[in-house]
C-alpha cells in the first residue's frame, strides 16, 4: 500500500536499537494453547527435529491430506542445482485445492468470502469455486491453452484471479501473475521473458475510488508481445466509468468464453484433469534482484503445494469455522501461498478485499474484520504503521473480539508497531506469528508456532517444519550467539524456488554459489541465546519499500533509459513508516537541467517499472562519488541520503569534492 503512504510526515524513531534491546516475552494465553494444533514448545522440537532427521515420514504424516494419483517413492534427490521432491509422484494441485473439499462434506463451506472496494460482496462456496474452476479450464483448453504453456495473469483482487490461477494449475499450464501495479513496459517485459500465450486480464480494478485501467495498460504492452495469441477479459467495472476496446480475434470478454458450448474433450479434461510430475513448473513469479533485469522465480508441484499446505495449517492454526484474511496482493508471493494454494488446501474460508485499507477512511479494515467475523489476520508492517498514525479511533469503532491470532510478514517490524497490534487490535489475547519468507523460498521459513512458542516482539522466531536455516560468516561458519551475519538455508527444502525461468546460471550464482552449499538469502540476521531469528533486512543491493521488494538496479536502468540522465544510483534511507524510503541521484547529460526535471523523472519510473516503485526523494549532482576503479560507492549515498556525515573510510575516492558537492546541494 505504499501510494497512500506519500502524504505521511513521520519523524525518526523507533529503529534498529531499539530491537537490539527488545528482551520481552510473549507466551499464547492457557485458552490458545489448549485448542491449538501445537501446543507446546517441546512438541514443535521434536516435530522440528523429526522433519529434518526423517524427512520421509515427517512428510508421509503431514501430507494426508493432499491428493497424490501416483505416490512418491522417494522424499528428495538433491544435486545442486536440481532439486526433486517427491519423487515419483503424480497430482494436480488443484484437486487438493477443490475436488477433494466436494467429497469430504465441506462442499457448502465458504471459499471465498470477497469484498470490493466501493462494497459489493460476493461468496464462493467449495463447489462454486469447483464449478468455476471447471468452466475456465474448459474454456482454457478451447482456446488452445495445453499443459507447460504459459500464461501471464494480470488482474486484480477479484475471485476471478484466484480461478484463474487454479484453472491454470488443472490444465498443468504455468501461470504467471503480474502484480496489477507494474506498468505497461514492466508487464511486456515479463510476458516475453516467459513466452506467455495467453493474457488474462480485467477491465480495469478499484484503487482509492478510482479505477485502474489495467485492460488499457495490458494493450499497450500487448503491441509488442508477439507469443500472446488470446486475451480473455474480465469485466469488474463496465463501459461507463471504464471503456475498453477489444481486438478483433485475439480480445475475448470472460463471460462470453465461459458462455460458449466447450468442447467434449475439454469438458471432459476440465472435469477429470490429468495428473503431472511432482516437478511440473506451476507458476513463475517475478522479483527483483540485484541486476536490471527482473527474476522469473519458478516453482514446482509437489513440494510447494506440501510446503504452502503445512505452514498455512501449523502456522496460522487453521480450524473449521475461521475466517482467515491475509491483506497481501495476489500479485506477489504472499498472495500466492497465503491467499490461494496454502488455504484452499486446507479447506480454509479465506477473505478476499478488493481496495486500499484506507478508502474510504482508516477503518476499512476493521470495518471488513466486524462485518465478515474475521478470526485470522495476516498483515504487512507497513500497514500496521500507517494504522498507527491513522489514530487508535479507527480501530475503536468497530468490535474486533472475532479475532484470534494475528500475522506480520514482508518487513521487519519494530517493537513499538509489534506491541500495537498485539494491544490494540488483538486486544491483548491473539498470538502474532511474525513470518519471515521469501518470493523463492516459496513458504514460510522462521515463525514462532503460535500456541507453541512465546514471541518476542521484532524477532521472527525459530524455524518451521523442514528448514535447516543459520547465521553464517563469509566462508560459512555459523555466528555465535547475537552476532550478526548472513541468513543461509543449509538444507533444500520442498518449497524452494528449482531455477530462474531460463536462467539457470542466475539461479545458481545468486543463491548458490555465494556462499559454499548453502542457499544465500540476501538478508543480514543475528541468532539469540535462545535461538530466536532477528532478521536484519536485506544486504544485497534489494530494498524493501513499504513491504515491496525493489531492486537498485532496476530503477537505476529505469532512470538511465531516460534522455536527459547520464547516471544514477539507487539507494535507501529508514524511514519510520516504509521501513526504507527510496532516494535516487541522479546525474545528467549536457545541455540538460534539473529544472523541471524532477517530476519527469518520477513519471518516468511510474511507465517504466510502476507508481509503487516511485522515488521519495531525487537529487541532482554532478558526479557520482567513486572508488578508484569506478565503483559507485553507495555505503556513502546511503549515509548522505540519510542525513548522517558520510563516515568511514572515503581514501579510495577519486574525487574528494563529489562529496562535498552533494552535502551542499541537500535539498
Ligand atoms: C524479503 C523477501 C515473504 C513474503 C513477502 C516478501 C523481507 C520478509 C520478513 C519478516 C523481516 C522480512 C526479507 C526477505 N522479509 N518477511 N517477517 N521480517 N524481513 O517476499 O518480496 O520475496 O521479499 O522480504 O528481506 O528477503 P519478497
Amino acid at each position: 500500500m505504499p501510494e497512500g503512504l506519500d502524504f505521511v510526515e513521520v519523524p525518526m524513531s523507533d529503529s534498529i536499537e531499539s530491537r537490539l534491546k527488545e528482551d520481552r516475552r510473549f507466551p499464547p494465553s492457557a485458552e490458545f494453547c489448549r485448542h491449538a494444533r501445537i501446543q507446546s514448545h517441546a512438541a514443535y522440537t521434536s516435530l522440528h527435529q523429526l522433519s529434518l532427521e526423517d524427512p520421509e515420514t515427517f512428510w508421509r504424516e503431514h501430507t494426508t491430506d493432499l491428493v497424490f494419483r501416483t505416490p512418491w517413492k522417494k522424499i528428495s534427490e538433491w544435486n545442486l542445482p536440481k532439486a526433486k521432491f517427491f519423487v515419483g509422484a503424480t497430482l494436480n494441485v488443484s484437486e487438493s485445492c477443490l475436488d477433494r473439499h466436494l467429497q469430504t462434506g465441506e462442499a457448502t463451506r465458504a471459499a471465498i468470502v470477497w469484498e470490493g472496494e466501493p462494497g459489493d460482496t460476493r461468496t464462493l462456496t467449495y463447489l462454486e469455486l469447483h464449478r468455476e474452476v471447471v468452466r475456465l479450464t474448459a474454456a482454457l483448453a478451447d482456446l488452445g491453452v495445453k499443459q507447460g504453456d504459459r500464461v501471464a495473469i494480470y488482474m486484480g483482487m477479484v475471485p476471478e484471479t484466484a480461478v484463474a490461477m487454479l484453472a491454470c494449475a488443472r490444465l498443468g499450464a504455468t501461470h504467471s501473475v503480474i502484480f496489477g501495479g507494474f506498468s505497461s513496459d514492466a508487464l511486456r517485459e515479463r510476458i516475453n521473458d516467459c513466452g506467455a500465450k495467453v493474457l488474462l486480464t480485467q477491465d480495469g480494478a478499484w484503487r482509492r475510488g478510482s479505477v485502474v485501467p489495467l485492460k488499457k495498460m495490458a494493450d499497450e504492452a500487448l503491441a509488442k508481445t508477439p507469443s500472446i495469441e488470446k486475451v480473455l477479459v474480465l469485466r469488474r467495472i463496465g463501459h461507463d466509468r471504464c471503456p475498453v476496446t477489444m481486438k478483433e480475434g485475439r480480445d475475448l470478454w470472460w463471460e462470453d468464453a465461459l458462455e460458449r458450448k466447450p468442447s467434449d474433450a475439454s469438458m471432459k479434461l476440465a472435469k477429470h484433469p490429468e495428473a503431472f510430475d511432482a516437478e511440473h513448473p506451476l507458476f513463475i513469479l517475478y522479483t527483483s534482484g540485484s541486476t536490471g533485469k527482473p527474476k522469473g522465480v519458478m516453482h514446482t508441484t509437489a513440494g510447494y503445494l506440501a510446503g504452502v499446505h503445512v505452514s498455512t495449517k501449523y502456522v496460522f492454526d487453521l480450524r473449521a469455522g475461521d475466517v482467515y484474511w491475509c491483506t497481501a496482493d495476489v500479485g506477489w508471493v504472499t498472495g500466492h501461498s497465503y491467499l490461494v494454494y496454502g488455504p484452499l488446501s486446507c479447506g480454509a474460508t479465506v477473505m478476499l478485499y478488493e481496495g486500499a485499507p484506507n478508502f474510504p477512511d482508516w477503518s476499512r479494515f476493521w470495518q471488513l474484520v466486524e462485518k465478515h467475523g474475521v478470526t485470522i489476520l495476516y498483515t504487512a508492517p507497513t500497514a500496521i504503521r500507517a494504522f498507527i498514525r491513522a489514530g487508535d479511533e479507527w480501530p475503536a469503532k468497530h468490535d474486533l473480539s472475532s479475532l484470534r491470532l494475528l500475522g506480520s510478514v514482508g518487513e521487519p517490524i519494530n517493537p513499538e508497531a509489534w506491541t500495537w497490534y498485539h494491544r490494540v487490535i488483538g486486544g491483548g489475547r491473539c498470538p502474532i506469528v511474525d513470518t519471515w519468507w521469501q518470493t523463492e523460498t516459496g513458504s514460510i521459513m522462521l515463525t514462532t508456532l503460535p500456541g507453541a512458542c512465546y514471541s518476542k516482539p521484532g524477532s521472527t522466531g525459530l524455524p518451521f517444519f523442514g528448514v535447516d536455516i543459520a547465521v553464517v560468516k563469509d566462508r560459512g561458519e555459523e555466528c555465535k550467539a547475537n552476532e550478526g551475519g548472513k541468513l543461509v538455508i543449509r538444507q533444500p527444502w520442498p518449497s524452494m524456488a528449482r531455477t530462474l525461468w531460463n536462467d539457470d546460471q542466475r539461479y545458481l550464482d545468486t543463491y548458490w554459489n555465494v556462499i559454499p552449499n548453502v542457499y544465500f538469502t540476501g538478508d543480514g540476521a543475528r541468532r539469540d541465546e535462545d535461538g530466536y531469528f532477528w532478521v536484519v533486512g536485506r544486504i544485497d543491493d534489494v530494498l524493501n519499500v513499504a513491504g515491496h521488494r525493489i531492486g537498485t538496479a532496476e530503477i537505476e536502468s529505469a532512470l538511465v533509459s531516460h534522455p536527459a540522465v547520464a547516471e544514477a544510483a539507487a539507494v535507501g534511507r529508514p524511514d519510520d513508516l516504509k521501513g526504507q524510503a527510496l532516494v535516487v541521484f541522479v546525474t545528467l547529460k549536457q545541455g540538460h537541467e534539473a529544472k523541471d526535471l524532477k517530476s519527469k523523472l518520477v513519471e518516468h519510473i511510474d511507465k517504466e517499472i510502476g507508481k509503487f516503485a516511485r522515488p521519495d526523494a531525487v537529487r541532482f549532482t554532478d558526479s557520482l562519488p567513486k572508488t578508484r576503479s569506478g565503483k559507485i560507492m553507495r555505503r556513502l549515498l546511503k549515509e548522505i541520503a540519510a542525513g548522517n556525515e558520510a563516515k568511514g573510510d572515503t581514501s579510495t575516492l577519486e574525487d574528494l569534492s563529489v562529496l562535498a558537492k552533494l552535502r551542499t546541494d541537500e535539498e
